[in-house]
């Protein structure tokens, strides 16, 4: 059976513009896509925007990539999704609800999916937000769970309800929970709902490793040795 790409349940995306993990991590065969922001591609080395959005596209292809727009000029938004978008069939271009002076970047992402460009919502902290970026015909929701928490709310609540309102009215919209802190915050997003996790690779190590785990297989092999060694004495 070759790689499952879309499976039906939750998918989990690496938050990482980090070649070496993400390769990593694909050929655990774990990754449904990657998404990244101006922020992440920076910190992981990424001097050339596009170039870097290519290497990742190229690399988890057909494998959605989220890359992040730079602007918060509208009109520069509308001329930088495009560009973003012929770069690769599986990019998916990331826009803000709304831009870092409050404006409204809903009509950027309403015509970017008219034009059958995905677009993945970013920055999103409330479900009005997530709702109204729906209601535009967004691809991909992100709900920010860590910020979301760093003002004082109950993210898995956010995410809930969002889930439900979206299921309950049948918004093709998918929810993408990103700004993942700590391991545990998986297991949370999962059970309130989130279509997709984006995960940083340090917490996909953590999430798979549990040391009582290393200790049973510890002593499954010590004891498998010893059974090997007894039979070897029987043979003789
Ligand atoms: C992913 O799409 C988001 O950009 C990312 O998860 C944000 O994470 P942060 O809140 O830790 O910066």
């Amino acid at each position: 059976m070759g790689t499952v790409i879309a499976p039906n349940g939750m998918q989990i995306f690496v938050d990482s513009a980090n070649i070496k993990e993400i390769t990593r991590w694909l050929a655990e065969g774990i990754v449904d896509g990657v998404t990244t922001n101006p922020s992440i591609m920076h910190a992981d080395g990424v001097r050339n925007l596009e170039q870097g959005a290519v290497q990742i596209a190229e690399l988890v292809h057909p494998r959605p990539v989220s890359v992040e727009v730079t602007t918060n000029d509208i009109e520069d938004m509308m001329r930088q999704g495009r560009k973003l978008a012929r770069l690769a069939k599986n990019i998916v271009v990331k826009i803000p609800v709304i831009n870092q002076f409050g404006d409204s970047c809903l009509r950027v992402i309403r015509t970017l999916e008219e034009e059958d460009i995905r677009v993945n919502v970013t920055a999103c902290l409330s479900f009005s937000q997530a709702a109204m970026a729906a209601k535009v015909g967004a691809t991909y929701v992100s709900l920010f769970a860590g910020r979301i928490s760093d003002e004082g709310h109950d993210a898995g609540a956010v995410i809930r309800t969002t889930a439900e309102w979206l299921k309950a009215w049948g918004y093709t919209s998918r929810i993408i929970v990103g700004s993942i802190r700590q391991a545990y915050s998986v297991q949370e997003a999962a059970l309130a709902g989130a279509h997709v996790v984006t995960v940083p690779p340090q917490f996909l190590g953590k999430l798979l490793d549990h040391k009582y785990s290393r200790d049973t297989v510890r002593v499954f092999v010590e004891d498998a040795q010893k059974a090997l060694a007894s039979m070897e004495v029987a043979r003789r």
